[in-house]
């Protein structure tokens, strides 16, 4: 069974006498491992998937399970307690608290967890210093870059080393330089193990991931699959000749 086995996904949004289909019977299956591009037109559905992978909406009809957990079967505390365990976000605009520094924006989702102060320090320091913002940790969001806030928008995602990360246009507010220097991020970090799913505008940030997928009209019209980096052999058997011929954009 893959890491995210999503089934059948369907979402209508109702405003009033006007209903949007935002989702058409999803279906996709992410493996362990896999950094996931998702890309599409504005309105075709991205957010709105991610958000309902991630445990933040729940669809119509459709079933998401992670890690063998059909997660809308769940209570809500079951669904918080999933989301914290298993997944970090990352948004565009960063959403942190202006008015905590550094750390403890990082420290934020570890507040539920009763881990000790001491221990959380040490852990959101080795955190701070992965995504090279450890001489920041005492600095307010207003005071760092907006590269550097993601930074600490990504370090907070890590904080509970959870096995997802899931990304709607991390680099969309930010200059080319910076987004490239985040997408090496992400690849550091899907290399370390992380299984990334990514919605971004930037085709050429294909390049980073393993797979990309495009969205139109609320189903997906494209899946590449390009490259799959940490197989299991039953699935390799079936993969490998196809591997060969995919090329990277
Ligand atoms: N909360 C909501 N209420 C009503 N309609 C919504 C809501 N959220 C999204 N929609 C509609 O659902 C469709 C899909 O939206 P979604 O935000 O998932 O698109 P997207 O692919 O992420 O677009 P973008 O690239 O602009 O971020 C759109 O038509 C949008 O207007
Ligand atoms: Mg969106």
């Amino acid at each position: 069974m893959s890491l995210i086995e999503i089934e059948n996904l369907s979402k209508v949004y109702t405003i009033g006498d006007t209903s949007t289909h935002a989702l058409r019977a999803v279906s996709l299956q992410i493996d362990d491992g896999e950094f996931v591009t998702v890309m599409g037109p504005s309105g075709s559905g991205k957010s709105t998937f991610l958000t309902i992978v991630g445990g933040l909406s729940a669809p119509m009809s459709g079933r998401v399970v992670i890690d063998e957990i059909d997660i809308y079967s769940l209570r809500r505390d079951g669904l918080s307690d999933l989301r914290r365990e298993y997944i970090g976000f990352v948004f565009q605009s960063f959403n942190l608290v202006p008015y905590l520094n550094v750390l403890e924006n990082v420290l934020l989702p570890l507040a539920p967890t009763g881990m000790q102060a001491k221990k959380q320090t040490a852990v959101a320091g080795d955190i701070l210093t992965e995504v090279g913002l450890y001489e920041k940790a005492k600095h307010l969001p207003g005071e760092l870059s907006g590269g550097e806030q993601q930074r600490v928008a990504i370090a907070r995602a890590l904080i509970n080393d959870p096995l997802i990360i899931l990304a709607d246009e991390p680099t969309g507010n930010l200059d080319t330089a910076t987004s490239e220097s985040i997408m090496q991020l992400f690849k550091l970090l899907n290399e370390r193990g992380k299984t990334i799913l990514m919605v971004t505008h930037n085709p050429g940030y294909r390049s980073y991931s393993t797979r990309a997928i495009d969205f139109r009209d609320g189903t997906i019209v494209g899946d590449d699959m390009k490259y799959i980096p940490q197989m299991s052999a039953d699935y390799r058997e079936g993969r490998e000749f196809q591997q060969n011929i995919w090329t990277h954009d």
